[in-house]
C-alpha cells in the first residue's frame, strides 16, 4: 500500500503494530509526541515530525541477519561496527523499508529514519528534531535528557544535536561538526520555554 500523505500518520501504527514490541511502539509514540513539541517551539512542520517520530525505530526489532540482508542488498556501506553488530543498522535500512515498504517518500522523512542514531551530513530540521526527540523522551534518563534540553534552549536545533550526540563544544572537532550536520539558519532565535518540553 502507498500511502503518501504525511497527514496519515495512523494509517502507518498496524504496520508498526505487527513489527515492533508493544515496548518499543510505546517508545515510538512517545518519540512522535516529543517531536511535535520540539517542532512547535522551532516552526518545523509538525506533522512530518510527527510521523518520522512514530517510524524512526521501524527496525529495530528486525532480525540482525535480515537487516544485513537488506543493507548488503541496497548498497549500505558497512562499517566494521555494523559487521559485529548488525542492529546499529535499524537506521539506514528503516530508511529504505519506509521507502519500499511503507511507501514513504519524503526525502526528509526518510533522512530523519536513516540519521537519528548518530545524525550525518546536512542533517534537516526535521532529522534533527527526530535525534532529539529520540534522546529526550520523557522515559529517558533525566540527567541526560535535562543537558540536552538545555542545550536546545539556549543554543538551538543544531547545538541540541552536537550535546545529544556527545560533542561537548563546537571547537573540539571541527572536521566531525562539518560532516555531521551543515549549519543551518535557527528560524527561531528565541529559547524555547521550558515548559513546552517539560
Ligand atoms: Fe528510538
Amino acid at each position: 500500500m502507498k500511502i503518501h500523505s504525511v497527514q496519515a500518520v495512523d494509517s502507518y501504527r498496524p504496520w508498526l503494530k505487527d513489527h515492533l514490541s508493544h515496548k518499543r511502539y510505546n517508545h515510538c509514540k512517545r518519540v512522535s509526541k516529543q517531536a511535535v513539541k520540539i517542532a512547535k517551539e522551532f516552526v518545523v512542520d509538525e506533522e512530518k515530525a510527527r510521523l518520522a517520530g512514530l517510524l524512526h525505530d521501524l527496525a529495530k526489532e528486525i532480525h540482525p541477519a535480515d537487516l544485513y540482508r537488506i543493507a548488503i542488498k541496497n548498497g549500505i556501506p558497512l562499517e566494521a561496527a555494523d559487521v559485529r553488530h548488525p542492529k546499529k543498522l535499524h537506521d539506514r535500512v528503516g530508511a529504505i523499508i519506509a521507502r519500499d515498504e511503507l511507501g514513504i517518500e519524503d526525502e526528509e522523512i526518510l533522512s530523519a529514519i536513516r540519521t537519528h542514531r548518530k545524525g550525518g551530513p546536512n542533517m534537516s530540521e526535521i532529522a534533527m528534531v527526530t535525534l532529539l526527540a529520540d534522546k529526550t523522551e520523557r522515559k529517558r534518563d533525566k540527567a541526560q535528557r535535562r543537558k540536552i534540553l538545555d542545550s536546545l534552549m539556549v543554543g538551538g536545533l543544531r547545538q541540541g544535536v552536537l550535546t545529544a550526540l556527545g560533542i561537548k563544544n563546537k571547537t573540539s572537532n571541527p572536521e566531525l561538526i562539518k560532516t555531521i550536520i551543515h549549519p543551518i539558519v535557527e528560524i527561531n532565535q528565541e529559547a524555547p520555554s521550558k515548559l513546552m518540553l517539560a
